[in-house]
């Protein structure tokens, strides 16, 4: 069953995975803060991305360029063209922007005025670098973070000694002076990528685009999306990037909607050769065995991580009317069991004494938490009774829950509930870190 966004919204603000941003001042559109859970959350999407980047592809290494950079990367780019701008018009009264394409009538949706013709507005934040604000110094803040990667492209192949095909992975955050405001964290103004550029020989991109493609669906099937909610779209010539000489979109099936949450692109020649073109340089490769000279083609792989972890939230999202529970006061209540990934769950193991004012209960269980924080992202929770705790546990995706009772001081063992099936297992704590390791592959 899919999932209204606004419990999605309201599980975030509750368990402290998103905030809306500047919240105390009324808020600010299209921006978002990521709160204790949700940076873990982030922070496991992008290094699961990582580690399949850079740890289970070969040829593939990373780099963490600046968000500022030479305004000349934005010409070479076609940034600074119409190449990246939004078909806006413009409220001759409340000055607001809109889409052309998404308005029902000619006048303005928020106050009714008469609208301007349709024209271009760059998509790019602009900002000032040294004391005088003018356009010699102006900058902008990247719109995408694989610019960074193009520029370095001899620095990476020189010190690294990489040899054709290879891969340049980077993560980092990315602005874009969007106007449409809705759908939750779905389109921001500041939202961070996860970019692969692989360069190759001309004469293979096809078939790299392909494996690349096929590559980055296993991805999301590896950790928990299922099929029939990916999909891939093929876009037509006019609807491309302006860099693209082939694209696919990888959308998700979100409660508002099929919507793009990863892009794969064959970007031909395009940047290398206009980077080489504005920036005078040599951005040619050398191939050792022909004895010559060419200009790499790019397959790049660029995903959102605000949008991968929105749809990975809507997946996990699992609604039980009347709850799991037998008591008849738990059978009233409706619980949220979020069915992350194990790799992605922002807590791994929960901590829980059986009952909270036994001292030596507590004192035990304060001990487990000591020997698995430093291996596992830990919480220990003696907060109200053991079933709230395991619905607390539930709806954060916690996999395991470890419960230390009166029998565990006799014997030196736990319970382990398991979020899914609620099954339980009695373990012997000398071997906890491991068998805490091996539940959780
Ligand atoms: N370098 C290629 C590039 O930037 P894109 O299709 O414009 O391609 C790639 O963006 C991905 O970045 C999108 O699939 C989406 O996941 C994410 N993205 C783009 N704009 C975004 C925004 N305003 N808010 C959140 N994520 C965004």
């Amino acid at each position: 069953m899919k999932t209204d966004i606004e419990k999605i919204i309201s599980l975030c603000k509750r368990r402290g995975i998103v905030f809306p941003s500047s919240e105390i001042y009324g808020g600010f559109a299209s921006c978002y803060d990521f709160g204790p859970l949700g940076v873990e959350l982030k922070n496991n999407i992008k290094r699961a991305w990582r580690d399949e980047m850079t740890k289970f592809h070969e040829n593939i290494v990373g780099l963490d360029a600046g968000i500022l950079m030479s305004p000349k990367i934005w010409k070479a780019s076609g940034h600074l063209t119409a190449g990246f701008a939004d078909e806006l018009v413009e409220c001759k009264k409340c000055h607001k922007r809109f889409k052309k394409d998404e308005l029902k009538s000619q006048k303005c949706p928020e106050c009714n005025g008469e609208l301007t013709k349709s024209r271009k507005f760059n998509l790019m934040l602009k900002t000032f670098v040294g004391s005088v604000e003018s356009e010699a110094t102006a900058t902008y803040l990247r719109p995408e973070t694989c610019q960074g990667i193009y520029v370095n492209f001899l620095n990476v192949l020189n010190s690294a000694r990489m040899k054709i095909p290879f891969g340049v992975a980077q993560v980092g955050k990315a602005f874009r002076n969007e106007i449409t405001t809705k759908n939750f964290i779905f389109r921001l103004l500041e939202f961070e990528q996860m970019e692969m550029q692989w360069f190759c020989e001309s004469k293979t991109s096809d078939k790299w685009f392909k494996y690349w493609k096929n590559e980055r669906l296993k991805w999301y099937y590896d950790l928990g999306i299922e099929k029939e909610n990916l999909r891939i779209i093929e876009v037509p010539e006019k609807e491309r990037a302006h860099y693209a000489k082939k694209q696919i979109d990888i959308e998700y099936k979100f409660p508002f909607g099929w919507k793009e949450i990863e892009g794969v692109h064959n970007r031909g020649d395009y940047d290398l050769s206009n980077h080489m073109k504005h920036s005078g340089e040599d951005l040619r490769y050398y191939d050792e065995q022909s004895k010559k000279k060419y200009i790499p083609h790019i397959i790049e792989t660029s995903a959102g991580v605000e949008r991968i972890l929105l749809a990975f939230l809507c997946e996990a999202y699992t609604e039980i009317k009347g709850g799991r529970t037998k008591t008849t006061k738990a059978k009233k209540e409706e619980e949220i069991v979020l069915k992350l990934n194990r790799r992605l769950a922002p807590v791994k193991a929960a901590i829980l004494p059986l009952v909270k004012n036994k001292p030596e209960l507590t004192k035990k269980a304060k001990q487990v938490y000591e020997l698995l924080k430093p291996h596992f992202a830990c919480q220990y929770d003696e907060l109200g009774s053991i079933g709230r705790r395991y619905r607390r546990q539930d709806e954060i995706g916690t996999p395991l829950c470890l419960t230390i009772d009166f029998e565990s001081l006799e014997n030196n063992d736990l319970t382990i509930r398991f979020r899914d099936t609620m099954k339980q297992e009695r373990v012997k704590i000398d071997e906890l870190t491991e068998t805490v390791r091996n539940k959780l592959v």
